[in-house]
C-alpha cells in the first residue's frame, strides 16, 4: 500500500451498487467499506461503519472493475489498411498475424514494454481491474518468450498463443513440434495458460488437440480460440480437453451449444460449488469489426452456459480496450440484460479465468464481483445506474476506479 492509500475507505451514498456476488445483489443507497486491498463490509449506507477515509459517491453506481480475459496486448505496429480493406468489402483472415509479427520482432524489449504499459493504461482508466494478455507476435523460441515474460511483468495473467500462426515457410507439423516442445518451455516459467487458434489458416483439429495435450501436460490451463470464421471442432475441443474458455464462438452448431451447457450440469450457480465447465468467450468489438455475425450470447445464456465478454484488444481483429463499448454491444446488439452484460464482463470473466469466488478460489483471489473478503476492485460510474452504459452509448462514463483497494482513477 502506498503512502498516501488510507488503511480504510468507505464509499457511501452509492445510487446503486450491482455485487455481480453468487447472490446478484444490487443494492440502493449503498455503502461499501474496504480495508487494504479486501472489501470489509457492504449495505445500506445507514448503516456503514465509519473509516479512515470517507468518499461520497453522490449518487453515482459502483461496480465490480471489468475483468478482461481475452487480449493480445504484445504487439507492434497497427493494421489500418487492413482494417480499411475489410470495411470495404474484404474478409478477415488469419493471415494477417504475420504482418504483427514481423512489427513485433522488429522493436526493442523497452520499446514493447511501453507499448504494453500504455495498453494496459488505457484499459485501466475505463474500469478495467484485472486483464489476461496472450502472446502469439512472437511465433519462435526466443520471441514467444520474450513476449511472455513482458507480458507477465504488465498484466495478472497470461496466456501462451505460439499456436497462433504457422509462420510463413515453417512446415506445419514441425513448428507444432516446436510449440509443443522447446517454445513451450521456454516460456513456462512467466505463463499460466496456453491457447491454440483452432481455426481454418490457423490450425487444425489434430495440431490443437497436440498443443492441448502437451500444455496440458506441462501443468497449463487451456484456452481455446475457436468457432470464429466458420463451425469447426475448437468448441467441441474445448468440451473434450475441459479447457476453462472457448472464445470467438461466432459460429455454433446446436450440438456445441448443447456441448457447452453440459459442461454446466455439475456446478451450482448459487453457490460456486462443484464442477465447472467450459466459459463461452465473446467478444462483440472483434465481431463488429470483422465484419462477423456476433456471438449468440442470448442463446448461450438461455441454454444454461456461463459468457463471459472480453475486448480482445489486438491489432487486427479488435484495436479496442473498451469493456464498456462490449457491454452496450452487448445490451444494444446482443440481447443480454445490462445485469447480464456486466456480469459477463466482471464475474463472467473472473470464471473464464477461475478467479472467481467459491470452489477453491478463497475471497482473497476472488475478482469479478464485491463480497466481504473479495479483492476491492471497484468502477465508479458517472451515472446513477449501470444501464446507462447501454442508455448513454459510447460516452465516457468511468468517474474513478480501484484496483486491489488502492485508486488508480
Ligand atoms: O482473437 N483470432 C485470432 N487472434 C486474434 C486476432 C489476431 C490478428 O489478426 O492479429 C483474435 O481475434
Amino acid at each position: 500500500m502506498s503512502a498516501t492509500t488510507p488503511a480504510s475507505t468507505l464509499i457511501t451514498n452509492i445510487g446503486e451498487l450491482m455485487t455481480q456476488d453468487l447472490e446478484h445483489r444490487v443494492l440502493k443507497d449503498a455503502a461499501v467499506v474496504f480495508e487494504g486491498e479486501r472489501i470489509s463490509w457492504i449495505g445500506s449506507r445507514h448503516d456503514a461503519p465509519s473509516a479512515d477515509e470517507m468518499i461520497d459517491a453522490e449518487g453515482r453506481a459502483v461496480l465490480p472493475g471489468w475483468v478482461d480475459s481475452h487480449s493480445h496486448l504484445v504487439f507492434a505496429g497497427d493494421r489500418t489498411a487492413e482494417f480499411e480493406a475489410r470495411m470495404a468489402g474484404q474478409s478477415y483472415s488469419a493471415g494477417g498475424i504475420a504482418v504483427t509479427t514481423g512489427a513485433t520482432r522488429s522493436v526493442s524489449d523497452d520499446e514493447l514494454t511501453r507499448l504494453v504499459r500504455d495498453r494496459v493504461k488505457e484499459a485501466v482508466s475505463q474500469g478495467t481491474t484485472y486483464l489476461e494478455s496472450k502472446t502469439g507476435y512472437g511465433l519462435d523460441v526466443d520471441n514467444e518468450a520474450r513476449s511472455a515474460r513482458i507480458a507477465a511483468a504488465e498484466v495478472d495473467e497470461v496466456t501462451y498463443l505460439g499456436a497462433h500462426l504457422v509462420p510463413a515457410g515453417s512446415d506445419p507439423e514441425e513448428y507444432t513440434d516446436l510449440v509443443c516442445g522447446a517454445m513451450l518451455e521456454a516460456v513456462l516459467p512467466h505463463v499460466r495458460w496456453a491457447d491454440v487458434f483452432c481455426e481454418r489458416g490457423a490450425f487444425t483439429e489434430d495440431q490443437s488437440r497436440r498443443v492441448l495435450t502437451a500444455a496440458r501436460n506441462a501443468g497449463l490451463g487451456l484456452r481455446v480460440h475457436g468457432n470464429q470464421l466458420g463451425e469447426g471442432p475448437g468448441v467441441a475441443l474445448a468440451v473434450e480437453f475441459a479447457a476453462a474458455s472457448v472464445d470467438h464462438v461466432n459460429y455454433l452448431s446446436d450440438k456445441d451449444v448443447a456441448a457447452l451447457a453440459e459442461t454446466w450440469t455439475g456446478w451450482d450457480p448459487t453457490t460456486g460449488l462443484g464442477t465447472k465447465g467450459t466459459v463461452a468467450t465473446c467478444l462483440p468489438a472483434c465481431d463488429l469489426s470483422t465484419r462477423q455475425p456476433l456471438a449468440p450470447g442470448r442463446g448461450l445464456i438461455d441454454a444454461g452456459v456461463q459468457i463471459a465478454l472480453a475486448a480482445n484488444c489486438n491489432p487486427g481483429t479488435s484495436y479496442t480496450t473498451s469493456m464498456a463499448f462490449c457491454v452496450t454491444t452487448a445490451v444494444l446488439q446482443m440481447h443480454l440484460s445490462v445485469h447480464e452484460a456486466v456480469r459477463a464482463a466482471t464475474y463472467g470473466g473472473a470464471l473464464a479465468l477461475g478467479r472467481e469466488s467459491g470452489n477453491d478460489v478463497d475471497g482473497e483471489r476472488a475478482v469479478g464481483s464485491l463480497a466481504v473478503g473479495h479483492r476491492a476492485d471497484l468502477h465508479m460510474l458517472k451515472a446513477p445506474s449501470a444501464t446507462h452504459l447501454a442508455y448513454r452509448p459510447g460516452i465516457p462514463l468511468t468517474d474513478s476506479v480501484w484496483r486491489a483497494g488502492v485508486r488508480v482513477v
